[in-house]
């Protein structure tokens, strides 16, 4: 059987890098990368596409009796859920592109805020690394440094100023004002900030500030940390 794979355990919020920069150091470094954040991006579009109420915990754990989730672990990006009860020729349903609208970003925090929902993820996220046959995985989100993955030999949460963040999102989100934007990012962050602190570094975890750092400067500070635990060991 394979060894279990290395585990570097990446926090933070968003615009913090913590997904690009995620990604790009696993490659460097020849691992896998789960972005955890697509599963509960991926069941919040489920639960939406059943008419499931989002604020339900028990209706919400229910889908997840019967949800086969797919990500792919290397390459692009690629999710697909297979939802329970629907029509076989359009099942099961290539998310990857639907889970990122901002409409599902803002319901995302409806799903996440159960706790059932997040023990019955984590077990999945955990599944899911021990069964990739990977070397290392690299795996984002908010609560992997301290709930998913506590023992990983690589910890590390990632952060920037909301107003570095902000500056960063407008990029990505053309047509709207800086203040639109730094107000969004706001938002997002008091509501995930509600089911689980991802700005305090956990004892043990290495606080990354990427506000000062361009990408390039931001994937190599993630790739020496892995290398320097990698020679102590
Ligand atoms: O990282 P992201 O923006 O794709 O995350 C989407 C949402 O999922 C966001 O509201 C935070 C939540 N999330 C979470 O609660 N726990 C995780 N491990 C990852 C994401």
């Amino acid at each position: 059987a394979d060894a279990a794979p290395i585990l570097v355990a990446i926090d933070g919020p968003a615009g913090s890098g913590k997904s690009s920069v995620s990604r790009a150091a696993a490659v460097r470094l020849g691992f896998g990368i789960l972005d955890t954040g697509a599963a509960y991006r991926s069941l919040a579009w489920t639960a939406t596409e059943l008419g499931v109420d989002l604020d339900d915990a028990a209706a919400v754990a229910a889908i997840l009796d019967d949800w086969e989730y797919r990500i792919t672990l290397r390459g692009e990006q690629r999710v697909t859920v297979r939802v329970p009860g629907a029509d076989p020729e359009t099942d099961p349903a290539d998310v990857t592109a639907a889970i990122r609208a901002h409409a599902v970003s803002g319901l995302v925090s409806r799903v996440s805020k159960h706790p059932e929902v997040r023990d019955r993820l984590n077990a999945m996220f955990r599944g899911i690394v021990a069964a990739s046959g990977l070397p290392g995985v690299v795996i984002e989100g908010r609560d992997i440094t301290t709930v998913v993955a506590p023992d990983a030999p690589v910890r590390i949460l990632m952060t920037a100023s909301a107003e570095v963040r902000a500056r960063r999102r407008a990029g990505e989100l053309a047509g709207l004002s800086h203040e639109q934007v730094l107000a969004d990012i706001a938002a997002r962050d008091a509501k995930d900030a509600l089911v689980v602190d991802f700005f305090t570094p956990a004892p043990g975890v290495t606080l990354v500030d990427t506000s000062d750092l361009d990408f390039e400067q931001s994937v190599q500070a993630v790739v020496d940390i892995v290398r320097a635990v990698q020679r102590a060991a």
